[in-house]
């Protein structure tokens, strides 16, 4: 039996092959484990496994609304932000619409936007930052959803709030702005008057979160995001009822109201990315500034990239290679543990001398 023909020409979502045994610097997860508050309740969740889960997230709800300050009504959890994405496009895209996105911005837009049986359109990125002129001018009558990463995913980079306003209010009314934040963590800045969930009260804006990378719960997915509610009752149909497993409910709770926790995960994460981005750009690689847990290491060309890539492997490190991004002359690695980034920054310095 043949699939529908906008599901059989694609192709399946690509994952970098972690299996060989190398350690992988590949999938910007977190630099160490959950909170220990969270590996605590697990146990307990489990022996209660043979219940559904709350379907209404209702404690998760409550310690994101109080760390966030904002309304628990406004917030939806999903199965990794990837679900929310997906559910967003599955409600508001269809066959002769069309979704508009980055250059280099995050693969799985475009994935769920042609799985909605939707076109995406690509906006170009310069010096590997988003351009909020160039996607407001842009946005067609056919556009009905713009998604951006912010930071971005694989640049590292972000934009500001008053970037994002001036996105925002260049836009239709009726044109929904989707801004990912799955290393907003990583670039909070802690003031009120800078948070991007005010945003949502503009109307036909979405702010999505993911407890994947500060909190380091990747392998529970668990993902969430700040809807205006005629848009969370829209979205909240296309979900699966009971879509967070009562473990991950009960971790990802106890991780949210560990905040010291994530906090230090991300002082961490940025002493050891200054580090080591220190370390490579003195061998010549250019590394734009990032504002997540990775940075995007860019070769003189895709070749250099590619043999970069190889040594890595040789020494026994995996990295991202980003051709699908449109950047086959850039490898992306995650920040990980100190032995690691101390490996990958001696194995690229060797790499580089061996170049000239
Ligand atoms: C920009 C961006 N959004 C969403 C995700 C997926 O997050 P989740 O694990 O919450 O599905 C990722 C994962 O790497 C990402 O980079």
């Amino acid at each position: 039996m043949k699939a529908n023909p906008h599901i059989a020409t694609l192709d399946a979502y690509a994952l970098t092959d972690t299996s060989g045994g190398l350690i992988s610097l590949a999938q910007n997860e977190s630099l160490r484990p959950p909170s220990p508050h969270a590996i605590a309740v697990a146990a307990t969740a489990a022996a209660n496994a043979q219940l559904y889960s709350d379907p209404g997230w209702t404690k998760l709800r409550a310690a994101i609304a109080k760390v966030h300050a904002i309304d628990p009504e406004v917030i939806l959890c999903g199965a990794g932000s990837m679900e929310l994405i997906a559910a967003l496009a599955g409600a508001y895209l269809g066959p002769n619409e069309r979704a508009l996105t980055t250059a280099h911005g995050y693969l799985f837009f475009r994935t769920a936007t042609r799985i909605a049986g939707a076109q995406i359109d690509l906006v170009s990125e310069p010096d590997m930052t988003i351009d909020v002129d160039a996607l407001a001018a842009a946005i067609t009558p056919e556009t009905r959803i713009v998604f951006i990463a912010n930071p971005g995913n694989p640049t590292g980079t972000r934009i500001d709030i008053d970037a994002l306003w001036r996105l925002r209010t260049s836009m239709p009314c009726d044109v929904m702005l989707v801004v990912d934040e799955a290393y907003g963590e990583f670039s909070d800045t802690g003031r009120a008057d800078e948070s991007t969930f005010n945003l949502i009260q503009a109307g036909n804006t979405v702010i999505l979160r993911t407890l994947s990378k500060a909190y380091g719960l990747a392998g529970q997915r668990i993902g969430w995001g700040a809807f205006p509610l005629e848009i969370a009752s829209e979205v909240r149909k296309v979900l699966n009822p009971n879509n967070i497993s009562s473990v991950s409910l009960a971790m990802a709770t106890a991780a949210m109201r560990d905040q010291n926790y994530m906090r230090e995960t991300v002082q961490l994460t940025h002493e050891r990315r200054v580090d080591f981005m220190e370390r490579v750009r003195k061998t010549g690689i250019f590394i734009p500034e990032s504002y997540a847990n990775f940075a995007l290491l860019q070769f003189s060309s895709d070749e250099q990239a590619g043999a970069a890539d190889a040594a890595l492997r040789e020494c026994g490190l995996l990295a991202r290679a980003m051709g699908g991004y449109g950047l086959a002359n850039c490898l992306r690695v995650t920040v990980g543990d100190e032995a690691a980034m101390l490996r990958t920054s001696v194995c690229l310095e060797r790499f580089m001398e061996g170049q000239t």
